[in-house]
């Protein structure tokens, strides 16, 4: 008999989850693997059972059926030694807010029997030493939600929960904790991320699950998501340059639209078209948009509520 290769074994395994609240049918069995090391993102509307997923697997509730493992061993009943390997952010983080950032993790670091300099070098993780000795509740909304994944991540766990991580923060802030999360997945973490960005995901996930009405709809890169929808590209042109008519007579041109001063044309031949197009405007012109995670998301999500 041979071993089993620790390393290779899955990070998380769900087989045939189910959970409900009373009548809601939360989760209606979901069943995938989150592999090692990967980044993995777990998408759907407001309501869909991604937090509730989450806190199953995190050992915070227990399933009503199916099976779930993390890191080898099952999180429920509440498992000690799982919980000093895993981090978690939740969707409301709370705080010491009358503490200082620094004293908080230092707080929270007492509570793991971590030593107190794991504090500093958290804060440090998520880029916020020179907000050290700020009271928590003088933080900007931002630099709270980095406090709370240096919260996370303060004992160093291997595998990392994040629900919505990034809600409410500005253009930049987002960013910046990108560039934080990015930098514990090449640590080899494992990273498991709920959010309502599809962007996001798209940036950062090497797959996601996309989940409607507690159940699995798709699960892929999202390069290949993408691709399955064969989505036409659209091409905008002002409208003064280009009438419908003229547009629609260019070869490859699927279908002609006009939208908030802009002829839009949809093609599945877009290099031919674009060419074409040249003739009646300047390149410059012309803003391109070809399918993205979020058409991929759109029409799985709609698929799954009108076909039930
Ligand atoms: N503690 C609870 N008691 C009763 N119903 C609950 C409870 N938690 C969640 N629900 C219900 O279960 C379903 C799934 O909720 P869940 O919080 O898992 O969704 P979500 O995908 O995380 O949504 P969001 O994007 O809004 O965070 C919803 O219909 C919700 O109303
Ligand atoms: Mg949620």
């Amino acid at each position: 008999m041979t071993t089993p290769d620790l390393a290779s074994e899955p990070a998380v395994v769900l087989d045939g989850v189910t959970k409900s609240y009373g009548e809601v049918r939360a989760l209606d069995g979901v069943s995938f693997d989150v592999t090692r090391g990967e980044f993995f993102g777990i998408l759907g509307p407001n309501g869909a059972g991604k937090t509730t997923l989450v806190e199953i697997v995190e050992g915070m509730r227990q399933a009503d059926s199916g099976s779930v493992t993390v890191l080898g061993s099952a999180p429920w009943p509440r498992n000690l030694e799982l919980l000093r390997r895993i981090g978690v952010q939740t969707q409301t983080s709370a705080f010491f807010t009358r503490l200082t950032a620094i004293e908080h993790l230092e707080t929270v670091a007492a509570l793991h029997g971590l030593e107190r300099t794991t504090a500093g070098r958290a804060l440090e993780t998520v880029g916020l030493t020179d907000k050290a000795r700020s009271r928590v509740d003088n933080l900007s909304g931002g630099q709270r939600q980095r406090l709370a994944l240096a919260t996370a991540l303060i004992h160093e766990p291997d595998l990392i929960f994040l629900d919505e991580p990034t809600a409410a923060l500005d253009p930049e802030a987002r960013r910046s904790l990108w560039a934080v999360l990015r930098r514990l997945r090449t640590e080899g973490r494992t990273i498991v991320l709920t959010t309502h960005y599809l962007d996001e995901a798209e940036a950062l996930c090497d797959r996601v699950a996309i989940i409607a009405r507690g159940r699995l709809v798709a699960l892929d890169t999202p390069s290949a998501l993408v691709r399955g929808l064969a989505a036409p590209a659209r091409l905008f042109v002002p409208a003064d340059r280009i009438t419908p008519d003229q547009a629609r007579a260019i070869e490859g041109v699927d279908r002609v639209l006009v939208e908030g001063g802009e002829v839009v044309i949809e093609t599945r031949a877009a290099n031919r078209v674009l060419v074409a197009v040249g003739a009646f405007v300047d390149m410059s012109e012309i803003r391109t948009r070809t399918a993205t995670l979020e058409d991929a998301y759109l029409r799985l999500t709609g698929t799954e509520h009108s076909s039930r």
